[in-house]
């Protein structure tokens, strides 16, 4: 009998995310599998939205952003009713193996289905590249392009106008955006959760730079310390400054991935599709030291990838030198 796969992606979307669902379903069906996109992630696999995949159903999807399976954060699949369903549906139509495309979220969801005994394998994808076990997650290359871009440009009117601009920018929890922006942007400020903010060195620092000649500043702000607008409004109750507040939001998540993140995700869309052939699964794709290799879900927590305090100190030394 035809061995089958489901492929779905759940959580955030992130630029890449089509890129891998077409090596998947491509390297699958050359190597012989039957292959079954779900809809909507995990929710979609409780009500049963599974199409039959040919090659041509991932043509011309991989320059766009978002994912053409679409997506959702599925508080159902957290049910134990909810759950029992997504089991059911699996099992009713034959499927043997589940290749889950997402963040954090998304690989405990393909944890538990390992638990109740179906066989996955997780891609890692989310703009924040926060996620343990792997260096890098699809999606952060384009994000970082994107806010780098916007930087720029609000640069240009923060210099014409001499003004500090804030720019809060996503990331969840962690910082990764914000420091990789803030050093490819050349952010003068960059508030980070992993580092706690001292307001009042922010402001000397602001200060400080003006008097030198400076007359214009980006503060990068990651979503995860603090609000930009309440950084803005401690700025100008301790200076004579009045910060420009621009908060990124969705812009960072949407757009055409870049090469990085389209190359990545072909080879760990490829690399997926191996660790099932090898008899590998329950598994993180990941990419660690240049290369593209598996991690037992069990060993996921035993790397973890934090921010880079060297990057921050550079980013600090070049900003205020
Ligand atoms: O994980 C990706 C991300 O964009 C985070 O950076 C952000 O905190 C979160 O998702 C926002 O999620 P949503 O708007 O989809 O609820």
């Amino acid at each position: 009998m035809v061995k089958r796969i489901a492929v779905l992606t759940s959580g955030g979307d992130a630029p890449g995310m089509n890129a891998a669902i077409r090596s998947v379903v491509r390297t699958a069906i050359y190597n012989g599998f039957e292959v079954f996109g779900v809809e909507r992630g995990f929710e979609g696999v409780i009500n049963g939205q599974f199409a039959l995949m040919q090659s041509h159903s991932v043509g011309g999807t991989i320059q766009h952003g978002g994912t053409i399976l679409r997506t959702a954060r599925s508080e159902a699949f957290k049910t134990p009713e909810g759950f029992e369903t997504a089991i059911s549906q699996l099992k009713e139509r034959y499927i043997d193996y589940v290749v889950i495309i997402g963040g954090d979220g998304s690989m405990a969801g393909a944890m538990t289905l390992t638990e109740a005994g179906i066989e996955t394998v997780t891609i890692p994808a989310t703009i924040d590249n926060d996620m343990a076990g792997t260096e890098y997650t699809l999606g952060f290359d384009t994000a970082l392009n994107t806010v780098l871009d916007a930087t720029n440009k609000i640069r240009d009117t923060a210099a014409s106008h001499e003004r500090i601009a804030i720019i809060e920018v996503m990331g969840r929890s962690a910082g990764h955006i914000a420091l990789m922006a803030g050093l490819a942007g050349g952010a003068e400020v960059i508030l980070l959760p992993e580092k706690p903010v001292d307001i009042d060195a922010v402001c000397q620092g602001l200060i400080k730079s003006y008097k030198r000649g400076k007359l214009y500043s980006i503060v990068l702000v990651a979503e995860g310390i603090a609000k930009g607008y309440d950084i803005a409004e401690q700025i100008a109750e301790r200076t004579t400054f009045k910060p420009h507040v621009t908060v990124l939001g969705y812009i960072q998540r949407g757009g055409s991935p870049s090469a990085l993140d389209n190359i990545t995700a072909s080879r760990m869309g490829a690399v997926a599709v191996d660790t099932i052939i090898k008899g590998e699964t329950n598994r993180l794709v990941a990419y660690q030291q240049g290369r593209i290799v598996t991690v037992p879900y069990d060993d996921v927590h035993n790397y973890k990838f934090g921010i880079n305090p060297q990057v921050y100190e550079l980013a600090g030394i070049l900003s205020s030198t």
